[in-house]
């Protein structure tokens, strides 16, 4: 961890700017071990901003605690009448959650499960994917995120540091294999060619991985479209038969 990594994300904070006032109320709310667990609220006002960026839509949200990251998420959206489905394994957190943001429940879909059974059956395109869950899954959730993630969309993943353990900095103890499983996790989306990936050196590493591959397919290589595709649809990534098979 960098020397002053505390006093700047306070810096930080103090500058960032909440775009509800639901996201006090839920701060204030809860114990201080939910508060560590959730983003904090520059990190928020970074995922909303980078939602903003790609004007998502759809964003799937894996771990959503007291639904902080998740009102963030839902605010991005909520212009473009999109929403967020949010994967939460504990029934507690949704009810607490529900009640504090009824007045947003039109654009949040809360689904009550363990995210792996859920994602089984999950087929839904996404615009966006906050992976924020069991750190022991989080390659098998990457799967899941190459088969949902539109063109152009945007993986977003939390602690992927491990508490500084990938590097070998550990401020809390966890297991040799979570360690290896942590460290395949992030060689895999970083050497994978169909994401562009950086982390963010945030104190619990935030990982940022845009998904390219059929867009440069279909900017770079137009020819790889057959000749009786011609409409580009509004989302701008979809190319779909013409009518009567009629050539460009
Ligand atoms: C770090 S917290 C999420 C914090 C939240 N994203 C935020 O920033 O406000 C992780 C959450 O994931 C949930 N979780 C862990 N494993 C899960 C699983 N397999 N399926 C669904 N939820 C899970 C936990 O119950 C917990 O609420």
């Amino acid at each position: 961890m960098p020397r002053n990594q505390e006093s700047a994300t306070d810096y930080i904070n103090s500058l960032s700017s909440e775009v509800d006032p639901i996201l006090a109320v839920i701060s204030d709310n809860q114990s201080s071990w939910q508060k560590a667990m959730q983003l904090e609220k520059y990190e928020g006002k970074l995922v909303y901003i980078l939602l903003e960026m790609i004007a998502a839509k759809n964003v799937l949200e894996i771990g959503m605690l007291n639904g902080y990251s998740t009102i963030w998420i839902a605010n991005a959206v909520k212009k473009r009448d999109g929403i967020v489905y949010t994967i939460e394994k504990n029934q507690d957190y949704i009810d607490a959650f529900l009640k504090i943001a009824h007045t947003l429940s039109h654009n949040i879909k809360c689904i009550h499960g363990d995210a792996h059974e859920v994602l089984k059956d999950f087929t839904d395109p996404m615009d966006a994917i906050f992976i924020d869950a069991d750190k022991n899954g989080y390659i098998e959730y990457f799967m899941h995120a190459k088969r949902l993630l539109k063109p152009g969309g945007i993986l977003i993943v939390d602690n992927v540091f491990l508490y500084g353990n990938v590097y070998g900095a550990s401020r809390k103890k966890v297991s040799q294999k979570s360690i290896a499983k942590m460290q395949k996790f992030n060689l895999l989306v970083s050497q994978d060619p169909d994401f562009q990936t950086v982390i963010i050196p945030t104190m619990e590493g935030l990982m940022v991985a845009r998904n390219i591959k059929p867009l440069s397919k279909v900017y770079s290589h137009s020819c790889l479209i057959p000749e009786n595709y011609g409409v580009l649809y509004e989302d701008n990534t979809t190319w779909r038969k013409k009518p009567n098979g009629k050539k460009r």
